[in-house]
C-alpha cells in the first residue's frame, strides 16, 4: 500500500447485518450467460459484492430507521414533507423544493419546463438520464467540459469544470436566448466520479450572469464535491463540507438531485430552486406525472429518511471515511497496476478497460466484456460505462463514440468494511493477470431507450473467459 495513503475510520458501527451468499464460479458463469453478459440482468441473490451502483444501495442509520415509524401517510401535507422541506432550505439553501420519486423524477420536470425545441444545454458531458430527458423535451445536449474529464490517466484535480471559452464559444454561436439553462453535475459520475472547482464553479456564474443564463446542478453527489473541494482547494482547507455545499448551491439557480446517493436513502429525489415561476410550474406538473406536491411519488416515511439523511450526508467524518474506502480500493489496484481512472473517483473505482483489454476493439464492448469476465471470477457485481452506456445520436441512430470505455465499482455508502474492499481488489487483480483470456462481446438485443440497462450480448467465442 502507498506509504503516503492513510486510512480514515467511519464513524459508526454495525447494528444490523443482512446476509449475502458467497457464490461459486460455475454457477457465476451460468449466471451471466442466463442474463445476456450485462450484470444489470443478474439476480442479486447471485452476486457476492455488489459495486452496480451507490444509487438507494446505502445503509440507513439508526436515526434514519426510527424516522420512518414517523411516517406521516397523509395524502397532502404530510408532516415529513415539511421536515424535508426545512432540511433542504438549510443545507441546500435553495427558496422552493418539490419532491420527486427519485432524481430522474426531478429532470423530467425540469427539462419539460424549461427546455423548448431546438434549445441547446450546455453541459459537463452527460449523465444518461439528464441527457435522455433534455433529448426527450426537444433539447440538443453539447458538452463543455474540459478535454482533462476524457482523459483517463490525467491526474487533473477538478476534471469536472466546465471549459468556460468552450461555453461563451457555444454563446455567441446559437445566442443565449436558445440556452434555457447551463447544466452542471457536482462529481461528474460519467468521468469517473470527478469534481468542479470552486474557483471555475464562481467564474461560471460569472460569465452566465454576462448572458443572463441560469446555472442548474444535477446535485446528485454534491456532498463528494464539495469534500474534494475541501481537500484539493486551498482557500477551503479549514471549511466544513456544510459550508461548502451551501456555498456551491448560492452560485446555481436551482438544482435536480437524486436522494438515492449523497442523502443516504434508498428512495427519493427532488427538485429545488430559488424562481418562483419555475416552483410553480413545476409543483402544478409533478401531480401529473409523480404525486401532488407534497409527496412526489414518496411515501411519507420516505420523505423523513431523506430528510434525516440530508442532514447527516454533511458530517465531516461521516464524508471523509466514506472516500477514504473507495481511495482505499483504487490504491490497491494503482500499487498492482491496473489501469484506473485517477485521481480515485469519489464513489467509485473505474477500471479503465481499453488498457485493461486493449485486445478488444471498441465495437466488441470491451467494458461490458470485462464487467461479464469480473463477475464470473470474483462474484463481484460492476457496471459498463463505456460504448454501451454512450447509445446513440438521436437524429441519426448511429453508435455514440465514446471515448471512455470505463467499468464502474461503485461503492455504495456505510454497506461493505475493507476487508471486502480487499477481496474486491484481489478479484480485479486476479482477472488482470488472465486479461489476454477475455474475448469480446457482440450485441444481440437492444432496447430503444437507455440500452444499457436489458441490452443483451455474446461471447464472440464459445466462451467469455477462453
Ligand atoms: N444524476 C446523476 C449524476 C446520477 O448518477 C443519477 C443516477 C441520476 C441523476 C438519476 O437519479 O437514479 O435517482 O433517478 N445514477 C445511478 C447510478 C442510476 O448508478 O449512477 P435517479
Amino acid at each position: 500500500m502507498n506509504k503516503k495513503f492513510k486510512v480514515i475510520p467511519p464513524p459508526f458501527k454495525i447494528k444490523v447485518v443482512e446476509p449475502i451468499k458467497i457464490t461459486n464460479r460455475a454457477t457465476r458463469e451460468k449466471a451471466i450467460k442466463k442474463a445476456g453478459y450485462n450484470t444489470f440482468l443478474l439476480h442479486s441473490n447471485d452476486v457476492y459484492i455488489d459495486l452496480l451502483t451507490d444509487s438507494g444501495t446505502n445503509a440507513m442509520s439508526d436515526n434514519q430507521w426510527a424516522g420512518i415509524m414517523l411516517g406521516d401517510e397523509a395524502y397532502a401535507g404530510s408532516k415529513n414533507f415539511y421536515n424535508l422541506e426545512k432540511a433542504v432550505k438549510e443545507i441546500y439553501g435553495y427558496k422552493y423544493v418539490v419532491p420527486t420519486h427519485q432524481g430522474r423524477g426531478a429532470e423530467h420536470l425540469m427539462s419539460r419546463i424549461l427546455i423548448k425545441k431546438g434549445d441547446i444545454i450546455p453541459n459537463n458531458m452527460y449523465f444518461t438520464t439528464r441527457r435522455i430527458h433534455q433529448e426527450l423535451a426537444g433539447g440538443i445536449w453539447m458538452d463543455v467540459s474540459i478535454a482533462q474529464a476524457e482523459q483517463p490517466e490525467n491526474w487533473h484535480p477538478f476534471k469536472g469544470n466546465i471549459d468556460l471559452k468552450k461555453l461563451e464559444k457555444l454563446i455567441k454561436k446559437h445566442g443565449a436566448k436558445k440556452i434555457p439553462y447551463m447544466s452542471i453535475e457536482a462529481n461528474i459520475n460519467m468521468a469517473g466520479g470527478q469534481p468542479f472547482s470552486m474557483k471555475n464553479l464562481k467564474a461560471l456564474r460569472k460569465l452566465c450572469d454576462k448572458y443572463k443564463i441560469p446555472i442548474m446542478l444535477d446535485g446528485t453527489r454534491l456532498v463528494e464535491n464539495a469534500y474534494f473541494i475541501q481537500q484539493r482547494e486551498k482557500p477551503y482547507k479549514n471549511k466544513s463540507v456544510k459550508k461548502i455545499v451551501k456555498e456551491i448551491c448560492s452560485y446555481t439557480d436551482g438544482t435536480t438531485t437524486s436522494g438515492k446517493k449523497d442523502a443516504l436513502v434508498n428512495i427519493g429525489g427532488f427538485l429545488a430552486c430559488n424562481d418562483k415561476k419555475l416552483f410553480t410550474e413545476a409543483k402544478s406538473l409533478v401531480v401529473v406525472f409523480e404525486g401532488l406536491h407534497t409527496y412526489g411519488g414518496l411515501a411519507g416515511r420516505d420523505m423523513e429518511a431523506m430528510a434525516r439523511g440530508i442532514y447527516e450526508m454533511v458530517d465531516d467524518d461521516h464524508i471523509a471515511a466514506r472516500v477514504n474506502q473507495i481511495e482505499y480500493l483504487g490504491h490497491k489496484l494503482l500499487e498492482a497496476k491496473v489501469p484506473i481512472v485517477v485521481p480515485i473517483g469519489g464513489h467509485a473505482v473505474y477500471l479503465n478497460a481499453k488498457r485493461f483489454l486493449p485486445h478488444i476493439p471498441q465495437n466488441l464492448y470491451p467494458a461490458q466484456a470485462l464487467a461479464a469476465a469480473l463477475y464470473i471470477v470474483s462474484g463481484v457485481r460492476g457496471m459498463e460505462r463505456g460504448a454501451v452506456s454512450v447509445g446513440r445520436d438521436p437524429k441519426t441512430g448511429i453508435e455514440r463514440k465514446s471515448k471512455l470505455e470505463l467499468v464502474r465499482l461503485t461503492v455504495p455508502r456505510r454497506v461493505y468494511t475493507n476487508l471486502q474492499m480487499n477481496i474486491v481488489a484481489q478479484g480485479v487483480i486476479k482477472l488482470y493477470k488472465m486479461r489476454k483470456k477475455i474475448s469480446g462481446l457482440k450485441m444481440v438485443f437492444e432496447p430503444k431507450q437507455l440500452r444499457f440497462f436489458q441490452s443483451r450480448f455474446k461471447p464472440l467465442k464459445n466462451k467469455l473467459i477462453g
